[in-house]
């Protein structure tokens, strides 16, 4: 998607709209944290963390930022508490129900990336409902990783791509970063230019391993629902400051 909104709504005066990151991943750590610094449970850091997304994609939207990507839930995020796994699954749900006519009328494009075949068949409809009835939405794409592994998705590439070359169809000279790229969950987006990780952990945690070879990192204190548009002007301020090298000098 490379459309822009024409009026960028409040985008703060300090800020370049032609340096801005076309595309931003977030790893949204710090819900439950949250939640125990308040005496609330986890769950309630989880309800939170939903606000706090649907701020920052409103803030992306406005701002003219053309891709958000998510990581909602890990590969490794099955290992929780049943309880809290079955609470994030019927919240997944629930928020997508609640916000699907919403996000038509914002012109917002969802699209779920990872494993979906492991997810709650209930889920797996709700979010086939939600992709097919914002395919043609063009304001923002919203990606949402859930049970993503960065890994994994390099491994099911792999093998893709090696079954293409047992049947002959594919010739091993041929394989190159643009069709290794093919066959990602990602393919077709661009790559994420900042990638923002609240609640201070200096940690990748298997998100879109081969996708963030360039991106800028950026890493608050901030705890995932207490992360606002002040939090993300200032994680914006900052990838303005970088200088991009791409390797190069
Ligand atoms: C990590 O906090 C956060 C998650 C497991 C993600 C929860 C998902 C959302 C807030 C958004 C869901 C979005 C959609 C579109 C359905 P943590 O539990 O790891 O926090 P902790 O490290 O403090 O324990």
């Amino acid at each position: 998607m490379t459309a822009k909104p024409s009026v960028l709504n409040d985008l703060p005066a300090d800020l370049d709209r032609q340096k801005l990151p076309h595309h931003v991943a977030v790893i949204m750590d710090g819900n439950g944290r949250w939640a125990n610094h308040k005496g609330l449970p986890r769950i309630v850091g989880h309800q939170r963390g939903v606000d706090a997304l649907k701020a920052l994609l409103r803030c992306c939207k406005d701002w003219g930022i053309e891709a958000l990507t998510a990581y909602a839930f890990s590969t490794e995020n099955w290992g929780r508490p049943l309880t809290e796994v079955d609470f994030l699954m019927t919240l997944f749900e629930r928020v997508l129900r609640r916000e699907l006519q919403e996000m038509i009328a914002e012109g917002v494009c969802i699209r779920f990336i990872g494993d979906l075949s492991a997810l709650p068949i209930s889920l797996q409809e709700e979010i086939g409902r939600a992709m097919e009835a914002t395919r043609e939405s063009e304001n923002i794409q919203f990606n949402v990783a859930t049970n993503y592994g960065g890994r994994r998705e390099i491994l099911q590439a792999c093998r893709a791509i090696a079954a293409q070359v047992k049947a002959n169809q594919l010739n091993l000279e041929e394989i190159d970063e643009a069709i290794f790229e093919k066959h990602l969950y990602t393919a077709g987006l661009t790559n994420p230019d900042l990638l923002i990780r609240t609640s201070g952990e200096l940690r990748v945690s298997n998100f879109l391993l081969w996708q963030v070879a360039y991106a800028e990192i950026y890493v608050t204190n901030t705890l995932w629902p207490d992360f606002d548009r002040h939090a993300f002007h200032q994680a914006l301020s900052d990838y303005q400051n970088r200088h991009r090298r791409f390797g190069k000098l």
